[in-house]
């Protein structure tokens, strides 16, 4: 009988560790799924007007890139530097929006990426397309760097 008991008690046992770890794998399912919706860049706390600003801001220098390929695959290099420099470069205009912005690094990052801006300016001016393209790259690396670290 003692025997019988013992037995069915572990049965139970089982039974319930069971359940219970399928509830964890349950949990972690969940866990896992929220690290794959989670939204883990760092937020720059903007205020509507100034994510307006920014987005317009954005807009434009996705165009000053789709205008400098174009004028790239035209061998006009003369309109590709001009471009470059008016809408990537470090103009007192960039320079005052990069300097709104509170997180030091995001600064320093904008600061950076209008300084590649300019540099491709420079090198477009030299009709070189390989070194052009390189120099496009170099700057584009910066959109994917920032995009991937901050948010709104
Ligand atoms: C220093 C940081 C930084 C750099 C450099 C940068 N961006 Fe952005 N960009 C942002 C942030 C922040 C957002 C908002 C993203 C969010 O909240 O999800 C954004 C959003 C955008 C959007 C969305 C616009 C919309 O209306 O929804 C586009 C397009 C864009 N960027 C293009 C570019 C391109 C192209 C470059 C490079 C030539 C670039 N960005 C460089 C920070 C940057």
């Amino acid at each position: 009988m003692k025997i019988i008991l013992t037995a069915i008690s572990v049965f139970i046992w089982i039974i319930g560790s069971n359940a219970a770890s399928a509830e964890d794998d349950k949990m972690q399912m969940v866990n896992h799924h929220d690290m794959n919706t989670m939204d883990t860049r760092t937020s720059l706390n903007l205020s509507a007007e100034m994510k307006q600003h920014q987005l317009t801001n954005m807009r434009a220098h996705v165009d000053a890139i789709r205008t400098i390929v174009g004028f790239i695959a035209e061998n006009k290099f003369a309109e590709a530097s001009k471009i470059a420099h008016i809408k990537l470069g470090l103009t007192p205009e960039m320079k005052e929006m990069c300097g709104m912005f509170e997180d030091e690094k995001f600064r320093a990052l904008g600061m950076a990426f209008h300084k590649s801006g300019d540099d491709l300016g420079k090198v477009l001016q030299t009709g070189d397309a390989n070194a052009s393209l390189r120099a496009l790259n170099k700057t584009m690396q910066y959109c994917v760097e920032c995009h991937a670290n901050y948010r709104q």
